[in-house]
C-alpha cells in the first residue's frame, strides 16, 4: 500500500487515478511515500523521512525546496504542458478581440440603457456599427517566438484559421517539432520575424536569455500596425518601451496577461489578470498528469517530468524483480553494484543509468530477487543515496 499526503484541492480526476485497493490517500497524511500539492510552500516544513517523491500539480516549482531534496533522492516532478491549450485559447481570443470590435461594440451596446424602443434600437446600431468594423485573422501573419508546449499549439491553431505562421525557436524540442504542423515556417533570426509579422505571440520562459527580448531596439522592427500578444511573461518585454511604440502609432496594439499601472486604461491596451492557466480543464490536466508520473515513478521506477532527476524510464518486461537506486553522479559506483551482483549471481536482465547534474539514476531488472544481503550490500555503496526494491 502507498500513502500519499495530499495539500490544496487537488483535482479528482487526478486523485481518482490511484487505485483504492494500492493506495492511501489522505491530506495530512503520516508517513507518507509522496505528496502531491499546487501552491502549498514546502520550505518551511520538515517532510518525514518516509518520502520519496513531491509532485506538483502545475509548471513551477517555487513552493518546493528542490535543492535539498535532491541531496535526499526526493524526486519532484511538474507538469509541463498541462495547461498549453488553455493558454492556447486565449490568446486566440486576445487575437479575435485585437481584430474585431468586440469589447468596443459591447461596451457601446451596454451604454444603450436609455433606449426603450427595440426598432429604433435596431435602426441607430445599423447607423452605427460600421465604426466596429474590424479585420480577419484569415491570411494575415502571425510570428511565434518559442515554440514549446504553447507556442507549437497557437502555430497549428492559427494555421487552422488560415493565418500564414512564421516560428523562431533556436531550441525547440523533438517533442514539439513533431507536433509543429509543416506549414509553419522557420525563421533564422527574432529579427527577421519581427519585421514581418501583423501579430506577435510570445511564448518563451522568462529567463536572462529573454528578459526584455521586446525593447525599444526590437521594436523599430516591428510593423506600425503589429498586435503584440504577450501570455508568457511580464519580464520578457519592456512594456514601457511597448507603450511609447502605441503612443506614437508605431503598434497597433499590445494584448497581454501582465497588467501593469502604466498599462492601465489604454485604449491600445487589452490586460488580462494572468488568467492564461485559469480554466477548471487545465486544473484536471496537472492533476492527471501528477497522478500519473507519480504512479509510475512508484510502482516502476520510471521518471518523467522531473525538475531535479534525469528522465528515466524503462518498460516492465518479465522480470522478476526491479531495483531502482539513486547515488552522487561520480564514476564507478553503478560498476561496484553491478560487481556486488555479479558475485552473488545475480543476473541483470536489462538496465537504464542517467545522470543529472549531481545526481545519477539506474533502473536494473533483475532475473530474480536477491536476498536481503545483497540488497543491504548494495545500499552500502559509497555514494548510493537511496536504493527501491519494486517486486511484481
Ligand atoms: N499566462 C499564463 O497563465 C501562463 C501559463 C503557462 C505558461 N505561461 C508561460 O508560457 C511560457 C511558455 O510555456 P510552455 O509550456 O510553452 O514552455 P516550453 O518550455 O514548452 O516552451 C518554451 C519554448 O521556448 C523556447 N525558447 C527559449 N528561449 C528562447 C529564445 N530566446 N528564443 C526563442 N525561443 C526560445 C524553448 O526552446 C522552448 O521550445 C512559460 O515559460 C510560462 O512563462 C504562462
Amino acid at each position: 500500500m502507498f500513502r500519499i499526503r495530499t495539500y490544496n484541492k487537488i483535482s479528482d480526476k487526478g486523485l481518482s487515478r490511484f487505485p483504492a485497493d494500492k493506495y492511501q490517500v489522505q491530506e495530512g497524511a503520516e508517513t507518507p511515500d509522496a505528496v502531491v500539492l499546487r501552491s502549498h510552500k514546502l520550505h518551511n516544513e520538515t517532510l518525514p523521512e518516509s518520502v520519496i517523491a513531491v509532485a506538483r500539480a502545475g509548471a513551477g516549482v517555487n513552493n518546493v525546496p528542490v535543492e535539498d531534496y535532491t541531496k535526499k533522492g526526493i524526486v519532484v516532478f511538474n507538469t509541463p504542458g498541462a495547461n498549453a491549450n488553455a493558454v492556447k485559447e486565449l490568446v486566440l481570443a486576445g487575437m479575435l478581440l485585437s481584430s474585431r470590435g468586440i469589447l468596443q461594440g459591447k461596451n457601446f451596446v451596454d451604454g444603450l440603457g436609455h433606449m426603450q424602443d427595440s426598432a429604433e434600437m435596431s435602426k441607430f446600431l445599423e447607423a452605427e456599427k460600421k465604426r466596429f468594423a474590424g479585420n480577419e485573422l484569415a491570411g494575415k501573419k502571425l510570428g511565434i517566438i518559442g515554440l514549446g508546449a504553447i507556442g507549437s499549439m497557437v502555430a497549428n491553431a492559427a494555421l487552422a484559421l488560415d493565418m500564414r505562421v512564421l516560428g523562431f525557436d533556436p531550441a525547440i524540442s523533438v517533442e514539439a517539432a513533431w507536433r509543429l504542423s509543416s506549414d509553419v515556417e522557420r525563421m533564422e533570426s527574432m529579427q527577421a520575424l519581427l519585421a514581418e509579422v501583423d501579430y506577435l505571440s510570445l511564448h518563451v520562459p522568462a529567463i536572462p536569455a529573454t528578459k526584455g527580448m521586446i525593447n525599444e531596439e526590437t521594436l523599430k522592427l516591428m510593423k506600425p500596425d503589429a498586435v503584440i500578444l504577450n501570455f508568457a511573461r511580464d519580464a520578457i518585454v519592456d512594456s514601457k518601451a511597448i507603450l511609447a511604440a502605441l503612443n506614437n502609432d508605431a503598434l497597433r496594439q499590445y494584448i497581454c496577461d501582465f497588467p501593469e499601472p502604466w498599462l492601465i486604461g489604454n485604449e491600445k491596451v487589452i490586460a488580462l489578470p494572468h488568467i492564461g492557466a485559469s480554466t477548471a480543464e487545465a486544473e484536471e490536466n496537472c492533476a492527471v498528469m501528477a497522478v500519473n508520473q507519480l504512479k509510475d515513478y512508484l510502482e516502476n521506477g520510471n521518471i518523467r517530468n522531473s525538475v531535479n532527476f534525469p528522465q528515466t524510464e524503462m518498460a516492465r518486461g518479465d522480470a522478476a524483480c526491479r531495483i531502482t537506486f539513486t547515488n552522487d553522479n561520480v564514476s564507478g559506483v553503478l560498476g561496484h553494484v553491478l560487481g556486488i551482483l555479479a558475485d552473488k549471481k545475480v543476473n541483470v536482465i536489462d538496465m537504464v543509468n542517467k545522470s543529472r547534474d549531481d545526481v545519477a539514476y539506474n533502473i536494473l531488472d533483475l532475473e530474480e530477487l536477491p536476498n536481503e544481503d545483497v540488497i543491504k550490500a548494495v545500499r552500502e555503496v559509497e555514494n548510493v543515496i537511496s536504493l527501491r526494491v519494486l517486486c511484481k
